[in-house]
């Protein structure tokens, strides 16, 4: 043990937040580096925002903490609340809490910053590097969002990490608070996406403040270096992922990228909850993105938004409108998908028109600019992050292409059905959870070059199908994907880890 606390420098009297009258709500700290609009690369930031608002909805006392990046205090209702010091691994640091509201509800969002090491352009590194002090950077915000209960006289009875950015505050807790073992909070770690680790050298070890019990192969140790999201797999009282069938996968090499052990070894206490999504935010009758509105009753709305697009980009033709939205990144498949495009066997061929939104990978980028540029006036490529632009796409589309080689949850197809835009998908993970084929989508049969082309002809001959079309858009926009009812699988869950002994005591 290095001495830390992670406790509050000045003690200060917590201000009653709780018997608001009524019995006591399930009182939840949900930490997330990205949640919508404050940050956002991906679907973590939805879920992240999504999730607690059901929460809330379901009469949780749930209050995120996030990262403070650069631009915090440029959100509407978001400002300066306080600065405090925390003693850390690291010494005695100075943080600056922003503090904000989302929703009608008012859920907090907690955003820290650990003296200006988010104040960057890009979140986690720039130009497909990583920034090299992100051990630094995200250890302290660990620190730092263990000692904001205390500060703001909050007492959750549930710690949500969620990815490898918080995940360090599960092993942690109990070495912060450590007189008290009967308040002390429950603790659920979500893994998005097995890829992202945060694997570190040995050498950085100090900067977590855990003791050296940890650097153990059944704890951070992850082959010669440490692992934070292990560390959070290894201690935390339940784990969960975003899909049944991606907890199924990452059971096995290579799905659960080096960490299937770990998770074998949770057995009943790792689970796969699907994913929601926001129906009010992603409902094409109310949109406000979209220039036309449409519903299941009107979808001429959506014809209309299709051949407005159509103009915009000078795509001339007829037949499928092809959508792409994803982050540029090797899991999404759309490496594959560029080399059929421009595949010379295929150049005759009628593969559609394509507009694709994407960011990420500079490669994948440059890929993308070449089929664009080989397809001029059928393929419109847009580089960049463009939520406009995203719902856009999802409401003038017929199909949405998902050809991820492997897909915890994935969001995007959820959104395009609920716009009637059938998703076209390697049934993987949660996309394999999610669509049900030649009702709500399609599933190509392989994720190869023959597969994609077959999904593409597929995909042609049911828009000619205008009666079966219509009635697979129907049946995809009739789909409750709704947070509502999953929301409650979260509280059970809660409820379960709360009525449980831990599963872990902490080392020495
Ligand atoms: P992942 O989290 O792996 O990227 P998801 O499907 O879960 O995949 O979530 C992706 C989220 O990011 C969706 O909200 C999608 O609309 C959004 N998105 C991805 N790329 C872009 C982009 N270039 N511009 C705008 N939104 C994007
Ligand atoms: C990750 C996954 C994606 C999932 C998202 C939200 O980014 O790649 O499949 O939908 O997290 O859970």
């Amino acid at each position: 043990m290095t001495g830390s606390t992670g406790r509050p420098l000045a003690s200060r009297k917590n201000p009653s937040t709780g018997g608001k009258g009524k019995e006591d709500p399930l009182q939840v700290f949900f930490l997330s580096s990205e949640v919508s609009p404050v940050a956002k690369t991906g679907g973590l930031a939805d879920v992240s925002r999504a999730l607690p608002l059901a929460l809330a909805a379901e009469g949780v006392d749930v209050r995120i903490g996030t990262v403070a990046f650069r631009g915090v205090d440029a959100l509407p209702g978001f400002s300066l609340r306080k600065t405090f010091a925390v003693q850390t691994a690291e010494g005695p640091h100075t943080f600056r809490l922003f503090e904000g509201t989302l929703g009608a509800g008012g859920v907090p969002v907690y955003a820290l910053d650990p003296g200006g090491l988010f104040d960057r352009p890009g979140l986690y590194g720039e130009g497909g590097g990583e920034y090299p002090d992100n051990l630094l950077r995200f250890s302290l915000w660990n620190y730092g969002l263990l000692a904001l209960p205390e500060i703001l006289g909050f007492s959750p009875r549930i710690l949500h990490a969620n990815d490898w950015q918080a995940a360090l505050s599960v092993p942690l807790l109990p070495h912060i608070q450590r007189e008290d073992l009967t308040r002390r909070p429950r603790t659920v770690l979500s893994v998005h996406n097995m890829a992202y680790q945060g694997v570190y050298p040995l050498s950085g070890w100090r900067m977590t403040g855990l003791p050296s019990s940890y650097n153990h192969f059944d704890a951070l140790e992850f082959h010669g270096q440490l692992s934070l999201l292990k560390g959070g797999i290894q201690f935390a009282d339940f784990v969960t992922t975003v899909s049944p069938s991606y907890r199924d996968e990452v059971l096995s090499e290579p799905e659960g990228f080096g960490l299937s052990g770990a998770l074998r070894h949770r057995g009943n206490r790792f689970v796969g909850l699907l994913n929601g999504i926001d129906e009010e935010e992603w409902n094409p009758g109310t949109d406000p993105h979209l220039p036309v509105k449409f519903t299941m009753e009107s979808l001429e709305g959506k014809e209309r938004l299709k051949s407005e697009m159509r103009a915009a980009w000078g795509l001339s033709g007829s037949g499928p409108l092809f959508g792409v939205v994803s982050r540029m990144a090797s899991q999404k498949g759309l490496g594959i998908l560029a080399r059929v495009l421009l595949s010379e066997r295929n150049r005759r061929k009628n593969l559609g028109e394509w507009v694709v939104l994407g960011s990420g990978d500079p490669e994948l980028e440059a890929l993308w600019r070449d089929v664009a540029a080989r397809y001029p006036g059928r393929v419109h490529l847009k580089t960049g992050f463009d939520e406009k632009l995203s719902h856009r796409i999802m409401g003038a589309c017929d199909f949405l292409f998902v050809p991820s080689v492997y897909e915890p949850c994935g969001l995007t197809q959820m959104y395009a059905m609920r716009y009637g835009t059938l998703p076209i998908v390697n049934p993987t993970g949660g996309l394999r959870d999610t669509i049900v084929p030649d009702r709500t989508g399609l599933w190509l049969s392989a994720l190869t070059e023959e597969g994609i082309l077959e999904g593409i002809v597929r995909a042609r001959d049911l828009l000619s199908r205008q009666k079966k079309m219509r009635e697979m858009r129907l049946l995809a926009m009739g789909v409750d994907s709704s947070w509502k009812g999953r929301a409650k699988d979260y509280i059970s869950l809660y409820r379960e880890a709360l009525a449980l002994p831990p599963w872990h005591l902490p080392r020495r």
